[in-house]
C-alpha cells in the first residue's frame, strides 16, 4: 500500500524504514492540514501523528484523493474529527500503547529535575559555581502525589511513586483494582487537588477533562503544589498557571505537552523571534520544566510505534479485523 507520511523526522524515517516491508512510504516533512492535503494524492493510506490536523474538511480532502485509512502513530486521537471520517467511511487505527514506562519516567524525570534542580547544578558547577544556594529540593518519600488517569501510564507511574515511598492518591473514571490493591488510595477528584503536594496527570484529553486545571481548581490545591502534565496540554489552562505561578500557589510546573504546541514542538526555532508570548512568559519562571513531547521518545516506543503501525496497515490491506481500531 501507499502511504503518504506527514510530520516526518528523521528518528521516524530510521524506526519505519527498518520494519517497512510490503509497503511504499513517501515520507513529507510538512505537518498534515489543509494547505498539505493534496500530498496524499494516490495514496490509500496516510499516516500522521499527535499536531496533525485531521478536520472535517481535511478528511474530506483526503477521501477525494482516494484516502481510505488514517494510520496514527499515536495513542491519542484529539486531533482528529471521529464523527466526519465515520461518516466519510475512512477507518482510524492507532497504536494504543508504545511504552507506558517511557512517558510515566519522564514524568518522574521532570519531578526529580524540578525537586533537586539537577539542571541549574549541571550548568554551575561546569562554570566552576560549586555553590549550594537556592538549590534546596525535599524528600519525596511521604509525600502525597495525586494521580489523574490510572490507564496505562498513571499505573506505572503509581508504581514508581510507591517506590520513592510517596502516599499515591489516584482519580479515574473507573478504579483499577490491581492498582488500589498495591496501596493506592482512590478519592474524589477535588480531594486530591486539596491534598496532594505533587499532581501528575495522565488522562485523555476530552470535553471532561480540557481546562481540569484551571483558576478554580488551583484555588484548591496547597501552596506550592508541583503540577506535571505529560499527557495533553489542554488539560491545564495555561493563562491560569501563569497566575498561580505568579501567586506562588503552584511552586513548581513540569510540562511535556503546551496548549499551543503544534507551532512549536519537534522543531527547531533557535533561529527564530518566537511569537507565543504565552510560552515565553512561561520560560521566564525558574520553576517551570518544560520539554518539548519528548515522553514517549525511547529506543522501545518508536521500534514499538513503528512495527504497530504497519502491522495495523497490514491488517487494513488484508481485510482483516483492525485491533487497533478507533473508528
Ligand atoms: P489510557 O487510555 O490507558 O488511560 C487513560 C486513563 O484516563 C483511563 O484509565 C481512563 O479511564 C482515564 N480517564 C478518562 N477520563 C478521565 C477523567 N475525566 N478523569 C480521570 N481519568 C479519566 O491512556 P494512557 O496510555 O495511559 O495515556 C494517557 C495519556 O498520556 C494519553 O491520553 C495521551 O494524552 C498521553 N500521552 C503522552 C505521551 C507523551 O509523549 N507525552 C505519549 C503517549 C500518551
Amino acid at each position: 500500500m501507499k502511504i503518504a507520511f506527514f510530520s516526518t523526522k528523521a528518528y521516524d524515517r530510521q524506526f519505519f524504514n527498518r520494519y517497512v516491508s510490503t509497503h511504499e512510504i513517501i515520507y513529507f516533512e510538512a505537518p498534515l492540514n489543509q494547505q498539505t492535503a493534496n500530498l496524499a494524492a494516490g495514496c490509500a493510506c496516510v499516516c500522521v501523528f499527535v499536531n496533525d490536523k485531521l478536520d472535517a474538511f481535511v478528511l474530506a480532502l483526503l477521501k477525494e484523493s482516494g484516502v481510505q485509512l488514517i494510520a496514527l502513530r499515536c495513542a491519542g486521537f484529539n486531533n482528529v474529527d471521529l464523527s466526519a471520517a465515520r461518516d466519510l467511511n475512512i477507518k482510524v487505527v492507532r497504536v494504543p500503547a508504545y511504552s507506558p514506562h517511557a512517558v510515566a519516567e519522564h514524568a518522574v524525570a521532570l519531578i526529580l529535575t524540578l525537586n533537586r534542580k539537577t539542571h541549574k547544578a549541571y550548568n554551575r558547577v561546569r562554570e566552576g559555581n560549586f555553590s549550594l544556594e537556592r538549590l534546596t529540593g525535599f524528600d519525596l518519600y511521604g509525600k502525597t502525589v495525586g494521580v489523574i488517569g490510572t490507564g496505562k501510564i498513571g499505573q506505572v507511574f503509581c508504581d514508581i511513586m510507591l517506590g520513592f515511598g510517596c502516599n499515591v492518591l489516584a482519580f479515574d473514571l473507573v478504579a483499577h483494582q490491581p492498582t488500589a490493591a498495591k496501596g493506592v488510595s482512590y478519592l474524589p477528584l477535588l480531594d486530591i487537588f486539596q491534598e496532594a503536594d505533587i499532581i501528575s496527570l495522565h488522562c485523555p484529553l476530552n470535553e471532561q477533562t480540557r481546562h481540569l486545571v484551571d483558576a478554580n481548581t488551583i484555588g484548591m490545591m496547597k501552596e506550592g503544589v508541583m503540577i506535571i502534565n505529560t499527557s495533553r496540554g489542554a488539560l491545564m489552562n495555561t493563562a491560569a498557571a501563569i497566575e498561580g505561578l505568579k501567586s506562588g500557589r503552584i511552586g513548581y510546573l513540569g510540562l511535556d505537552v503546551y496548549e499551543q504546541e503544534e507551532k512549536l514542538f519537534f522543531n527547531d526555532l533557535s533561529e527564530n523571534i518566537i511569537q507565543d508570548d504565552v510560552i515565553m512568559r512561561l520560560l521566564s519562571f525558574p520553576n517551570v520544566l518544560i520539554t518539548s513531547h519528548q515522553g514517549f521518545f525511547t529506543e522501545e516506543a518508536l521500534t514499538q510505534i513503528a512495527r504497530v503501525t504497519l502491522s495495523n496497515i497490514d491488517e487494513f490491506e488484508a481485510g482483516a479485523r483492525l485491533t487497533n481500531i478507533v473508528v
